[in-house]
């Protein structure tokens, strides 16, 4: 697959995800969810993004597995990892976090919604990706569940947004990495794990998906990081250069810019390598590894 064929493959997926997402969504009110509710959790949720954390658990299932049992779980675990990712979001722009205005293009759910109802709507997103998770019969939806709730919760996505504005947080490597780790690592790893495990695949298929989503899970938070300093508000649809304002400790921050990218290529050589048992060389997987790397939003 060449870079040019990655784009095709990526405008395709994100496609796929936003239909899934659509389906979903248009079942809330008529199951009884409040229409402003409702309303607010749309807001975030169908306002773009990458997808990446979706589309990243369909590519894993989709090359482990063409069952189309097996492919109805993994899109419930897509959509459920963009209900948790989407919330993460509405959570970190609040005035209690990073207090920033602006969240893929958009004015943030707070500042369009009041804090209260961004807090809600988080939280609804939150609930509803395990209520998509559980909803089934197939035993695998178990731990599905428990790999959601390890990544989102404390010691994962969570626990590392704690970390991240820790009062007492040293700017070294070993806190970096492990702040990182969690904070954004987590559900990357997930969503890789759960689209194995959703498809059916090996153990030793799903520890290539681990070290796959470990790897690139860093990669993408360097890059996060690194855009930071270097990118442009307008093409990511969030504000720039509020890291360093905010007293963050980045990967530029700690070890400056020009390691901070040896070190993520090293990531997503490393990743590449993991995943070729999987796809063989040139995969989807292996460009999505890059991508997250070079993207420019
Ligand atoms: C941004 O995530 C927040 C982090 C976890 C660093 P993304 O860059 O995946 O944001 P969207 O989903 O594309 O808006
Ligand atoms: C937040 O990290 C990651 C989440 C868990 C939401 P950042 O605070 O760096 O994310 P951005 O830069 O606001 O997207
Ligand atoms: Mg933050
Ligand atoms: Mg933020
Ligand atoms: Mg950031």
């Amino acid at each position: 697959m060449s870079t040019l064929d990655l784009k095709h493959f990526l405008q395709e997926q994100q496609a796929r995800v936003e239909a899934l997402l659509h389906a979903r969504a248009a079942r809330w009110e008529p199951s009884g969810t409040p229409p402003l509710l409702a309303e607010a959790m749309r807001y975030s949720l169908m306002a773009g993004g990458k997808r990446l954390r979706p589309v990243l658990c369909l590519t894993f299932a989709d090359a482990v597995s063409q069952q189309s049992s097996a492919l109805r779980v993994a899109e419930d675990a897509a959509c459920a990892l963009e209900y948790v990712h989407t919330y993460s979001l509405i959570h970190d722009d609040l005035p209690a976090m990073d207090d920033d205005d602006l969240r893929r293009g958009r004015p943030t759910s707070h500042k369009v919604f009041g804090e209260a109802i961004a807090v809600l709507a988080g939280d609804a997103l939150l609930t509803e990706a395990f209520g998509l998770v559980g909803a089934g019969s197939e035993p695998v939806r178990i731990p599905l569940c428990r790999e959601l709730a390890l990544s989102a919760g404390a010691t994962g996505m969570v626990g590392g947004q704690v970390l991240d504005i820790a009062e007492d947080r040293p700017a070294l490597m070993d806190y970096l990495t492990k702040l990182h780790g969690m904070k954004t690592g987590a559900l990357i790893r997930a969503a890789c794990r759960m689209g194995v495990l959703s498809a059916g695949g090996s153990v030793e298929q799903l520890h290539q998906a681990d070290s796959y989503g470990e790897a690139v899970g860093l990669a993408f938070q360097i890059a996060d990081d690194i855009l930071d300093v270097t990118g442009d508000a307008k093409k990511m649809g969030k504000p720039v250069r509020a890291d360093a304002a905010a007293g963050r400790h980045t990967f530029p921050a700690v070890i400056g810019l020009e390691a901070s990218w040896v070190l993520a290529e090293r990531m997503v050589r490393d990743a590449v390598t993991a995943v070729e048992p999987i796809e063989g060389k040139g995969g989807p997987l292996s460009l999505l590894a890059r991508y997250i790397l070079e993207r420019n939003s």
